[in-house]
């Protein structure tokens, strides 16, 4: 009551209106709930975010720090929490600026934004109702708001969530590092699947590869030049008139042909599917779509239009369960046509003759089953995690036996359960690719971990130094795939001559030899919720002048990524040391740089992920002061769903020097029933040069150095 009266006084003299008697109390350890005393649970729940029930187990212990106050800002329904000034904060999901988010304000409101130039660039593809703060001392929190709604967070003296909607329940995890937040905000919101490996690999896209003949010469041409590859990507112009799971008769009569001939040369296909179906009449979709009332209506109950591709379209009300089947029942027939994974667009949802660019907030969607009928302005920032929910349902109904791989324009925070996702119409010019290391970082920040920008810029053309820069750093982030627009130069790794093809070479040669550490990281963010790419901070939560380093990142916990044009990059203490990888001296590779007491596993040089095999692995080895490093690799089947009844194994790696100059390695299998008959050597990693040990099959290894 005390307390209640203090918060009311306060609330007065700020000019705010307080809303009384708020509960709040602790669901599990380390994770507190805080209900308004206007909650309204039929206007915001069943959450679309949280996948677990948030008993009230206890009561909130009196030293719990961050409050929310929930109250009225312009009339609107709000929360409020006072943070100390020191607090880093970060998240806020698809952000462009600094990684420190402090001082920031950004609108959760999910917008087709080309070059990010739309609203200054504070209202991007996605949305995520989520801050992290990390304390001086390295302790850390999380703030959840469970909201679809539009609403801002404003970042500057307080930090506030402001919705456009009803009052809203407020999360809040309090653990002891940001890395414990992160995988507790796992907990709550769930996990990435894990996905198939050549989703991995290095992706190549343009809008648009157009005819078949177009996609089967690229294909080639990688294999050729030997430039590792595993994807090609098909933009809009494979369908017949934008007509979405329809195939244009002339560029692309035989689509199962032509993705016959990419599986013969190891690569995979992945084709766009927008939300919009055009509407007409003689159109199979558009015609089952009406007959079953699939429509998002407008405010007076009819079937809503707007224009994207196509023309005018009608868009799948993916909050109702029939349609949500239905959606997914499509994907049956076009992915038996040997398409492995699917490209999700325009799902904002854009509309290019509608308000701000999407629908009327006022439309409505109608909901059924958990999720009650309401408004546009409720749905509108879910209506791409709905879609992307049902199109991985449909992927996974067509192929039972493989992991479906969707790659989603929008979503909403606890969207990385269904799809992967890159950062929209970027542009060629330095400032993006800048800013494309902040911008996956705080998506990694926000549950995110399978993201990256478009490699070389969405729009205009990148020089060939700009482009070199770009994939040699490309090659390390968690999704990379290059892709530009209509009318740009050619933007493959060739198209620049022979030096930044060689550089392009290097770089994608760099990734597939790191792949058995980057899948083992990608099983971690599968299982833990741990991001994949990682501030530099996370090295060190102690040391503040890390925390907003945002040239250099790291790749896991093991190694330091340091772009090339990164000027006085912060490093964390320790004696990481640089990698010396074969044909580096090009000016543009990244410096990578390997933790003191880590190991690393990597395997040869491939072409695609098709020739992924851990029969032969090096363990980079940096031992620590003591002589001692420990690493760990997980492998399975790098397909399918044979790891989740035991075809998959964890090894774990131990060093330790056993003299001055003898390293011995422990290699212990420490989980799961696949055996594989593996070589290993060390490759201990000096100042200049890496020292190999002789190829074993022991559980024992050795290494005599000088
Ligand atoms: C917008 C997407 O952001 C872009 O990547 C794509 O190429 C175009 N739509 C055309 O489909």
């Amino acid at each position: 009551m005390k307390k209640n009266f203090l918060v009311w006084l306060v609330a007065i003299m700020a000019g705010l209106q307080p809303v009384f008697s708020q509960s709040a109390s602790i669901t599990e350890p380390g994770v507190a709930v805080f209900y308004p005393a206007e909650f309204d649970s039929i206007r915001t729940l069943p959450s679309l975010v949280v996948i677990k029930e948030l008993p009230k187990r206890d009561s909130l212990p009196q030293d719990w720090s961050v409050r929310p106050n929930f109250v009225k800002i312009e009339g609107k329904n709000a929360v409020r929490f006072n943070l100390d000034e020191e607090i880093d904060l970060y998240g806020t999901g698809e952000v462009i600026g600094d990684l420190r988010r402090n001082g920031t304000d950004v609108t959760l409101w999910n917008t087709d934004n080309y070059e990010y130039a739309k609203f200054e660039g504070k209202q991007l593809y996605q949305s995520h109702p989520w801050i992290l703060g990390v304390r001086p001392d390295g302790s850390s929190f999380g703030i959840l708001a469970d909201n679809s709604w539009r609403q801002e967070i404003v970042l500057e003296d307080d930090a506030e969530i402001i919705s456009d909607g009803p009052s809203f329940r407020v999360i809040v995890i309090e653990k002891e590092s940001p890395q414990e937040v992160m995988k507790s905000l796992a907990d709550l919101t769930g996990t990435m699947a894990l996905p198939p490996l050549w989703a991995l690999g290095y992706q190549q896209s343009r809008y648009s590869y157009y005819p078949d003949t177009n996609v089967k010469e690229l294909a080639d041409e990688f294999r050729d030049r030997k430039i590792p590859a595993d994807v090609i990507w098909m933009d809009i112009d494979y369908m017949e008139g934008f007509r979405v799971f329809t195939f244009d008769d002339e560029g692309f009569p035989d689509p199962a042909g032509l993705n016959d001939y990419l599986h013969n040369k190891d690569f995979k296909s992945v084709y766009m599917i927008d939300p919009g179906v055009k509407q007409d009449s003689s159109y199979f979709v558009y015609q089952q779509g009406s007959k079953g009332n699939h429509w998002v209506l407008d405010s007076l109950g009819n079937e809503y239009n707007g224009e994207v591709w196509p023309g005018q379209v009608a868009f799948p009300d993916y909050t109702r369960p029939e349609t949500q089947k239905w959606w997914a029942s499509l994907y049956k027939d076009f992915m038996n046509l040997g398409i492995d994974g699917v490209w999700n667009d325009m799902n904002e949802p854009a509309v290019f003759d509608g308000p701000g660019g999407s629908m009327p907030d006022d439309n409505i969607h109608r909901g059924g089953g958990d999720l009650p009928e309401d408004i546009h302005l409720r749905y509108h920032n879910v209506y791409g995690l709905l879609m992307v929910r049902s199109s991985r349902e449909g992927i996974m109904e067509a192929n039972p036996e493989k992991r479906p791989f969707v790659l989603s324009r929008a979503n909403f925070l606890g969207g990385q359960r269904y799809a992967a996702t890159w950062t929209g119409d970027n542009s060629a010019t330095w400032d993006n690719l800048k800013m494309s290391i902040p911008m996956s970082l705080n998506l990694s920040l926000s549950g995110q971990p399978f993201n990256g920008p478009d490699i070389g810029g969405f729009t205009e053309s990148p020089s060939a130094d700009l482009f070199g820069n770009w994939i040699a750093l490309g090659a390390y982030y968690p999704f990379s795939r290059n892709h530009t627009s209509k009318d740009t130069e050619d933007q493959e790794p060739w198209a620049f001559g022979e030096k930044i093809e060689n550089v392009s070479r290097t770089a994608i040669n760099r990734r597939y030899r790191l792949m058995p550490y980057l899948y083992t990281l990608f099983h971690e963010a599968s299982v833990t919720g741990m991001p994949i790419m990682r501030p530099v901070f996370f090295a060190d939560i102690t040391d503040e002048d890390l925390r907003d380093e945002q040239q250099a990142f790291l790749l896991g916990e093991d190694l330091l990524i340091v772009p090339a044009w990164a000027e006085d990059a912060e490093m964390p203490e320790g004696d990481w040391k640089t990698v010396q990888f074969e044909k580096e001296d090009d000016g543009y590779q990244a410096t990578v740089k390997l933790r003191d007491g880590a190991i690393v596993p990597m395997g040869p040089v491939i072409q695609s992920t098709e020739d992924y095999s851990t029969k032969q692995l090096t363990l980079l080895v940096n031992p620590d002061k003591n002589g001692n490093a420990s690493g760990t690799l997980y492998d399975d089947a790098g397909e399918g769903f044979g790891y989740k009844n035991g075809d998959y194994s964890i090894h774990k790696f131990t060093a330790s020097k056993t003299s001055k100059n003898k390293l011995k390695i422990k290699v212990e299998q420490t989980e799961g029933e696949r055996q594989v008959n593996r070589q290993y050597r060390i490759g201990l990693v000096k100042d200049g040069k890496i020292i190999y040990s002789d190829w074993s099959s022991a559980k024992k290894l050795e290494l005599k150095f000088n």
